[in-house]
């Protein structure tokens, strides 16, 4: 029994042999499957946004049950951060970067939110979720209604107040 079970391990382990780095000598050559689940990076421009929709009205519901206890009521801030801002925060000496005041872009929100948050559990929010949750977050900050939707085209229309707040690195590059 456990020589068989010897050799139908070794069968298995000699499988993904021919895929199998060819400098190294190790793994497997990643699948399209393997590559799509962790290719969630989403652009300014809104690339990589997935199919769904959401608005604030539904959002606000998510973010009671699955926020608030961080990042307190309405966004205002707990023990992290809140989500509420206008540019003008960022001057003085102590400047208060947050998604209003300091974010240039919009969709970026949304990768941000699917990978990162709730930060206690990640990932287990449904597409729909993330873009009312973030619809509930842009709206806090007075930029869309209560009841527009968000979705893959209307999310990177958003203009964010400090989209013309980054300026180029001016120091020469290094070789
Ligand atoms: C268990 C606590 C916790 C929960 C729950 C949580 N967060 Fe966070 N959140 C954090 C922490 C910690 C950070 C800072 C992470 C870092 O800097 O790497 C953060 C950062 C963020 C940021 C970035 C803020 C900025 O200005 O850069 C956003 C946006 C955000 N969270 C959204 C959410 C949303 C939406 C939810 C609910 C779906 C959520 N978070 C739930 C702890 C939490």
């Amino acid at each position: 029994m456990l020589n068989s079970f010897r050799l139908l391990a070794l069968a298995a382990l000699s499988l993904p042999v021919l895929a199998q780095s060819p400098t190294y000598h190790v793994g497997r050559a990643a699948t399209p499957a393997d590559i799509a689940a962790r290719d969630i990076t989403v652009g300014p421009d809104g690339t990589g946004l997935p199919a769904g929709e959401g608005t604030a009205a539904e959002g606000a519901v998510v973010y009671a049950n699955r926020c608030e206890e961080c990042h307190g009521p309405e966004g205002r801030g707990a023990d992290q951060g809140g989500f509420i801002g206008k540019p003008a925060d960022l001057l003085g000496d102590s400047p208060k970067k947050t998604v209003g005041s300091y974010w240039p872009y919009a969709a970026p929100l949304w990768g941000y939110v699917d990978r990162a948050m709730p930060f206690d559990r990640p990932g287990e929010l449904t597409r729909d979720q993330v873009y009312s949750v973030v619809a509930y977050i842009l709206h806090l900050n007075g930029l869309i209604g209560e009841n527009d939707k968000l979705n893959a085209e209307t999310l990177p229309k958003i203009q964010m107040p400090n989209r013309d707040g980054f300026v180029p690195d001016p120091r020469p590059d290094t070789p």
